[in-house]
């Protein structure tokens, strides 16, 4: 799978990208991830991309004409076109079930916005979607960038050592996964679950599975709100709750 991200900070990408468990998949050649900088593009030769905005407000706008070359550049050497994403805290907000679907893409072009942002005619061009990694506001795009990449690249096979890595884990399913422990078994006088230490693993995977409904109620009510739980389920879940 291909990332190729438009940007002004060129350095933010590659940087992250080659401390991270990406730089592996780059290695076995699973991803690449291209850095592009978008002041190649720049409308004259002191590297403007910006300018004022219309209809006033403060501070300066990124420009439709370094955007759109920038995509074309990357674009145009392609029989398909990439799909296009610009980051922004208007998007839809990014969640598991997202980060999915857009694994299952063979080139993705993420655009990074700067300063105020991207004239929207640009955006509205060439843009298949616009994603949010959060209901805040960052200075630039490229974290968010990073945080897909991150969280794609991991859900193409051959990224992490095996499936199961990211079978069980939180937000696969709708629920979050069921706490964990390690060594020792009694630590400053709380112990780990009889049943995990047990090596019977029928009974540690049903445990985990109702722990891990327990665990999404306490924690995110919200995921639990949204779940379809059997009758027997609930009685497991409130008989477990009980003897916590
Ligand atoms: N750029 C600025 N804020 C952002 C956010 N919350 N998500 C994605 N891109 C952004």
């Amino acid at each position: 799978m291909r990332f190729s991200v438009l940007t002004l900070f060129p350095d933010q990408i590659t940087d992250h990208v080659s401390k991270s468990i990406t730089v592996r998949a780059e290695e076995k050649g699973i991803i690449s991830v291209v850095a592009k900088d978008i002041r190649d593009h720049a409308i004259n030769e002191y590297g403007k991309v910006d300018d004022t905005l219309y209809g006033g407000g403060t501070g300066m706008l990124m420009q439709c004409d370094p955007v759109y070359d920038s995509w074309l550049e990357i674009a145009d050497k392609d029989q398909i076109r990439p799909y296009t994403i610009y980051v922004s805290p208007k998007g839809h907000v990014l969640d598991q079930a997202k980060v999915i679907d857009l694994s299952k893409k063979e080139h993705l072009c993420i655009i990074c916005g700067h300063y105020e942002g991207i004239d929207s005619r640009v955006i509205d061009e060439i843009c298949d979607e616009e994603i949010s990694i959060g209901d805040y506001v960052l200075t630039g795009g490229e974290l968010a960038a990073c945080v897909i990449i991150d969280s794609v690249s991991r859900m193409i096979e051959g990224v992490l050592p095996n499936s199961e890595a990211y079978s069980n884990e939180s937000h696969m399913g709708g629920t979050l996964e069921a706490p964990q422990y390690t060594k020792p078994a009694v630590w400053h006088g709380k112990e780990v679950p009889e049943v995990l230490r047990s090596g019977d693993l029928k009974a540690i995977e049903d445990y985990n599975g109702i722990m891990s409904y327990i665990e999404t109620m306490k924690k995110r009510p919200d995921m639990f709100e949204r779940l379809e739980i059997s009758e027997e389920d609930w009685q497991k879940i409130l008989a477990l709750k009980k003897s916590l």
